[in-house]
């Protein structure tokens, strides 16, 4: 099958397939992926930047998840998950709980992200209902926050780039500036005191009505990769537990270790009530999420006699699909084993992150946390293609996936990369920048 009727048919997330048809955006066919490359028809390795859309932890195609999901595969494809179970799913379940805090000890599985936090939205709103309080149903959210693309996820984010069209479509939420951090690790910032007086404000003014808080804890990823510090995460944790708000920490991008650490939520002391994980829960190879909530939660959910009044009703075909079980299982040990979650490649970090701020480029905020890094890149205006796709194609050009989001360039490629694959991907961020700045100047 040629490229033409793959453009012609087939309909990309994300993408405005005119410029596929216009050829200025290229798409490329990947042939097989091993560790940290994905291979294209010529065979040519091409550097895993943003382990596809953050999924890839463990670098691709690892033998032992691949013979877990052989294994499972030729056992036990599927059954439904309404009054049946199998191993994979009790596995996995164990495995969840031994690295998650002790309080949450229930999980429901569902598919992806987005699902994640459709359960968690929902399992938070009935909580409240079957505890008497069905006026509980308003969120407080981070703006620039990015929770996925179903309507519950789009009203919970504040990108309005992404889901604009769909605004008479969304419920309204309480959304939070954060502070303006250079770097993860501040000590302080101006705003931040004025930032919790308000936050305070909110849960004492929305008390009746408040019924959780939803944040991308540490990082919020696909709204431009901004960072905050352990400490006030902590700070916000601490105040909505104070007002009995649920806490709700979608951490479907920071996960499994992303943030140097198995999930943010090990930075800090307190624990959510309710975490929302997914992409590299099955180390990049299948679909797969799931909901994890504290057992006061769960208990408000029972009742006793035939009716259904306090029963989740909610679920999907493939909840607890055996087969993404067994490749979750199998990637979560993966990364225990072989040590993945420590950064190992702090010094290249650091060697890159002095590099890019001392950059005569108009380039700022240069910032890693773990095994993310990114660059806020000062655009030209009149420049008429888009940047992310002329990095992109300079970056393919080269041997690597760099995919910027907007003016913000990052790198998060699998935790397995070394630090000699690191710092040529490194090299290559670095040659497209000039590559793209030197073009907007001739
Ligand atoms: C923090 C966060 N939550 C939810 C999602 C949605 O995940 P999915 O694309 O798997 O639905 C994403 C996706 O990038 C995300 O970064």
């Amino acid at each position: 099958v040629n490229l033409s009727f793959d453009i012609d048919h087939i309909w990309r997330p994300f993408t405005q397939m005119a410029h596929h048809h216009a050829g200025i955006l290229p798409l490329v066919k990947i042939k097989k992926a091993k560790g940290i490359y994905l291979y294209d028809e010529k065979n040519r390795p091409i550097i895993d930047g943003n382990s596809s859309w953050w999924t890839c932890n463990i670098g691709h195609c690892h033998p032992k998840v691949v013979s877990a999901i052989q294994y499972q595969a030729e056992r036990l494809d599927h059954v439904m998950f309404a009054g049946f179970t199998h191993e994979p799913a009790q596995n996995l379940t164990q495995r969840l709980m031994k690295l998650t805090p002790p309080t949450l000890e229930h999980v429901f599985y569902s598919d992806d992200g987005s699902t994640s936090v459709e359960c968690a939205l929902k399992l938070a709103t009935q909580f409240w209902h079957n505890s008497g309080e069905p006026q509980r149903k308003s969120f407080i959210t981070l703006s620039r926050a990015y929770h996925g693309d179903t309507v519950g996820a789009m009203s919970l984010g504040s990108t309005d780039e992404f889901h604009g069209p769909f605004d008479p479509l969304k419920f309204k939420t309480i959304q939070l500036n954060l502070p303006c951090y250079d770097l993860p690790t501040e000590t302080h910032h101006p705003d931040e005191d004025a930032f919790l007086e308000n936050f305070q404000k909110e849960l004492i003014k929305n008390k009746e009505t408040l019924a959780g808080l939803f944040l991308e804890p540490l990082i919020l990823g696909a709204g431009g990769m901004i960072f905050y510090p352990p400490r006030l995460l902590s700070q916000i944790v601490q105040l909505a537990k104070q007002h009995d708000v649920l806490v709700i920490f979608d951490e479907v991008m920071t996960g499994f270790g992303r943030t140097g650490k198995c999930f943010s939520l090990n930075h800090i002391e307190e624990a959510p009530d309710i975490l929302c994980l997914s992409k590299g829960i099955t180390g990049g190879t299948l679909p797969l999420a799931a909901t994890l909530v504290s057992k006061s939660i769960a208990s408000a959910f029972l009742e006793s006699g035939f009716r259904h009044q306090k029963t989740f009703f909610h679920g999907h075909s493939y909840t607890a699909n055996p087969i993404a079980c067994a490749a979750s299982t199998a990637a979560i040990d993966v990364l225990m084993s072989e040590n993945l979650i420590s950064p190992k490649n702090e010094l290249i970090h650091m060697k890159w992150l002095s590099y890019f701020q001392n950059s005569t480029l108009p380039l700022s905020n240069a910032r890693f946390l773990g095994h993310i890094f990114a660059i806020t890149v000062t655009l030209n205006p009149k420049f008429p293609e888009p940047f992310s796709y002329v990095m992109l194609k300079l970056a393919l050009e080269r041997g690597a996936l760099i995919r910027p989001i907007g003016n913000m360039v990052y790198l998060m490629p699998p935790l397995c990369i070394s630090e000699a694959e690191l710092d040529t991907l490194f090299g290559i961020l670095d040659e497209c920048l000039n590559s793209y700045f030197k073009s907007f100047r001739s």
